[in-house]
């Protein structure tokens, strides 16, 4: 995993190369000032101040960069992608974060051909620890979301909240076997089929002061997802090894509030399944039992995420939290109506709603909100039990799922739910191809903002 700590460090007058931000605006004014030699080598490099583009100056003792940037959080990822290995200091601000995650790699499976650090001094120390806690949280996303499912199944899941808590001081409580059919009954039935190494199981973080707010954060950790008996077709199956996109969400954002001790009573609850396919397999019609007390007509059993939610949702709320998250990469509809890169946000909950927006815009990290629409309710009616999973007919897929959890929680509970795709489907400067967190540094400044430090 990229070291992020090395790479941005405190300035203490180190030698380092200097780097020189100017706009398209600004460039002619700036060329203006130039000395000839300095006109002539920036000519060389056909550098005129288009953003993304970069020239390097020698001088007497060194050399120094010259470099346009585009606008936003991103401005200085390509940057760190392409500047040669060493020290930099910057002259102007700018987001830390794009110098990171412009280095982060995915070297799991295959060293990545080591272009060398690239070094920013930089002089307020809080930025610089901020900066690092949202790249090291985001690379966890997205390394969780890349590794394929055979190395990542409930049990590495389960690895991974219990090295968290080692890590601050929390302590995990998974359920399985036995305990898991008679009190979790929907993830049970998803999980069943997978082999008995990678079994079903509630995974529980609880950490903080008992005395303060008590918040949880929900992630679907679904493993993989083939579908189930109502397998999915290759091309939808393909990317389904980041179907526990939402546990690594709820991962990523429960450590930010760990690391930044924000005082809360913080429970993270993670079903995690493969929804795998074999003989014992649960069945289209088959109809579930949930911790709720209701039962469930399960119409189609590529809808296992809802399922598996459903019953975390309601073993939170057992607690009384005064607000509970969940992330999942709930369906397929979410991307039909807001594209790969927005996730939709549902609540009923007016300032929740609102300080989560407002987040995303100050974070450049946004969400757009989609209606907890009354009216489609019915549409979760079943002829023979409480309700079916997947209505028929499948309009307004994203919203009927954002209604499936709401039954499952209680309504004087503040909730929000995010269906993230967990996924950059194209290179972007600072995020490569592949796993991705949407939403993360939105909702944990949210919860920053809400729960000041005393
Ligand atoms: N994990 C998928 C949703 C998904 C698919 C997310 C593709 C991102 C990209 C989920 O379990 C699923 O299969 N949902 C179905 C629900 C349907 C059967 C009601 C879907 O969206 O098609
Ligand atoms: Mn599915
Ligand atoms: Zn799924």
């Amino acid at each position: 995993m990229t070291d992020f700590s090395a790479l941005l460090q405190p300035d203490h007058g180190q030698p380092a190369h200097a780097i020189h931000i100017v706009d398209a605006a600004g460039f002619d004014a700036w060329l203006a000032q130039q000395t000839p030699s300095v006109r002539q080598s920036v000519a060389g490099q056909r550098f005129v101040g288009k953003p993304g583009s970069v020239a390097i100056v020698a001088t007497d003792d060194g050399w120094y960069v010259v470099a346009a940037i585009e606008s936003g959080p991103w401005a200085l990822a390509k940057l760190a992608e392409t500047l040669p290995e060493g020290v930099y200091r910057l002259d102007t601000e700018a987001l830390l974060l794009g110098w990171l995650l412009g280095q982060y790699r995915f070297d799991r499976y295959r060293k990545a051909p080591n272009a060398g650090a690239r070094v920013l001094l930089v002089e307020d120390e809080t930025q610089i620890a901020q900066a690092i806690g949202l790249a090291t949280a985001t690379a966890l996303v997205r390394d969780l979301v890349n590794t394929g499912a055979s190395d990542l199944g409930p049990a590495e899941l389960e690895q991974e909240a219990e090295s968290l808590a080692q890590r601050h001081g929390a302590t995990v409580t998974t359920t399985r076997g036995d305990a898991l059919a008679s009190g979790y009954p929907m993830i049970h039935a998803v999980g069943l089929a997978a082999s008995d190494d990678r079994a079903p199981r509630l995974i529980e973080l609880e950490w903080g002061d008992p005395a303060h707010p008590r918040i949880a954060l929900v992630g679907k950790g679904v493993c993989f997802d083939s579908g189930g008996l109502d397998i999915k077709p290759a091309a939808g199956m393909r990317l389904m090894k980041k179907d526990m996109g939402g546990a690594a969400h709820a991962l990523a954002l429960a450590s930010l509030v760990m690391a930044a001790k924000l005082p809360v009573r913080l429970h993270l609850l993670i079903p995690a399944v493969e929804n795998a396919i074999a003989g014992n397999a649960f069945r289209p019609g088959d109809v579930l039992r949930t911790r709720a007390g209701l039962t469930v007509e399960n119409t189609n059993t590529d809808a296992e995420g809802r399922l598996v939610l459903g019953d975390a949702l309601t073993r939170a709320c057992e607690e009384s939290p005064e607000l509970i998250l969940d992330f999942a990469t709930l369906t397929g509809a979410a991307r039909v109506a807001l594209g790969p890169d927005l996730p939709p946000l549902f609540t009923d909950d007016e300032t929740l709603a609102a300080d989560l927006l407002a987040a995303g815009i100050a974070e450049a990290d946004q969400m757009w909100r989609m209606p907890l629409w009354n009216a489609y309710d019915e549409m979760l009616k079943s002829d023979v039990a409480d309700l079916v999973n997947a209505p028929e007919g499948g309009l307004a897929g994203a919203i009927t799922a954002a209604l499936f959890l709401r039954r499952f929680v209680r309504n004087d509970i503040a909730w929000a739910h995010l269906d993230v795709f967990a996924w950059q489907a194209a290179t972007k400067p600072g995020r490569p191809k592949g796993g991705e967190a949407y939403a993360l540094r939105a909702a944990f400044a949210m919860l920053a903002r809400r729960y000041p430090q005393a």
